[in-house]
């Protein structure tokens, strides 16, 4: 069978698929014509978040059984048309959940310490001591808005740090709020009582843009943390409540568009920190996800039941 992998996924994934006596390609830079090609006789094909999944890409693939999403977020991939075609589209929900959440810690504090400007100054050979007046984090309130898997381990490390939680998910019970010490809201009492606010929704189409103009207003001063996915905060919006004061910082790690396009707005703010898509990338998250999607294709290959498809 041939297998393509058109993102970088760890060689653990890549060896396992081979050892089982598979074809696999690596096309990390593949796009358009190229990509249909090269998809054309494959029978599994693998990603991250880079590759777009669309309906003409399904059409070029007839063998196609499966695509395999090495990481949690699928909004990628088109699962209508997948399903259409009779393609099995399956994600890997375990293997980075804790290597997102302590990417999330890490920009909190990099956003209430300005770690990454002070830096930055100080390479400039600026000693800019005076300028830099923190927050901690001990005694705030952080807001959780999507209180799943990723979610929940923030809330866990920043109570443990003496944050109070409120969070923001309709899909989850109060038990499970409960259980984490935290307290389920709506959204705009969330938004009006956390200091620090930090998203851990899928992109849907109810989350699309959940906090544009007016849910940033009701944050004032408080400071948010994206790393879930772009396009759930409304970015103009957002460089704007940041640049006029209205929001403390931001800090970004998704974005509507990747890679970030040059002349977005959110670049020309100083107190808006941002990271390349780096949630996943640690190699024990790499090396998980990569097993666990090889894994599921071989299940595939094998007619065998294909978990978390
Ligand atoms: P999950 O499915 O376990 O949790 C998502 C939570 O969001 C669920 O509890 C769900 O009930 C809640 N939710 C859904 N719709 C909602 C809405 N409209 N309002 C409020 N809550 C809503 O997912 P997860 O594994 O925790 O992943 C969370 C997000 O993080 C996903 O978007 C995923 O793609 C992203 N992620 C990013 C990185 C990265 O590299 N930056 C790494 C891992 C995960
Ligand atoms: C995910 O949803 O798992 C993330 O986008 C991580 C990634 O693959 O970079």
């Amino acid at each position: 069978m041939k297998v393509l992998v058109t993102d970088p996924i760890a060689d653990a994934g890549l060896d396992r698929l081979r050892e089982a006596g598979h074809e696999v390609e690596t096309g990390y830079e593949l796009e358009g014509d190229a990509l249909h090609e090269a998809v054309a006789d494959a029978h599994a094909l693998v990603v991250r978040s880079g590759t777009e999944v669309t309906r003409e890409l399904l059409e070029s693939a007839p063998d196609l059984r499966i695509v395999g999403r090495a990481g949690i977020g699928v909004d990628n991939i088109d699962i209508d048309a997948a399903t259409d075609h009779g393609v099995i589209v399956a994600n890997a929900p375990e293997g980075n959940v804790r290597a997102a959440a302590e990417h999330t810690v890490a920009m909190a504090f990099a956003s209430a310490r300005s770690i990454p400007q002070a830096h930055s100054r100080l390479n400039n050979g600026e000693w800019a001591k005076s300028e830099y007046l923190g927050t901690e984090v001990n005694a705030k309130t952080l807001g959780v808005v999507g209180l799943g898997r990723v979610g929940q381990e923030v809330a866990k490390r920043l109570a443990a740090l003496g944050m109070d939680l409120v969070a923001y998910d309709p899909y989850i019970s109060e038990e499970r709020a409960d259980q984490l010490g935290a307290e389920l809201a709506e959204l705009d009492s969330v938004l009006d009582r956390a200091d620090f606010l930090t998203i851990h929704t899928p992109l849907t189409p109810e989350t699309e843009n959940l906090i544009g103009e007016e849910e940033l207003a009701k944050l004032e001063g408080g400071y948010v943390v994206n790393c879930a996915r772009g396009g759930i905060i409304d970015e103009p919006a957002l460089a704007a409540a940041v640049e006029d004061g209205t929001l403390a910082g931001a800090a970004l790690d998704v974005f509507g568009e990747e890679p970030l396009p040059d002349d977005s707005p959110l670049l020309d703010v100083d107190d808006i920190i941002v990271t390349p898509h780096l949630g996943a990338s640690t190699s024990a998250a790499q090396e998980h996800v990569a097993t666990s999607i090889a894994d599921q294709v071989l299940a595939a290959f094998a007619d065998e039941p294909v978990v978390n498809a």
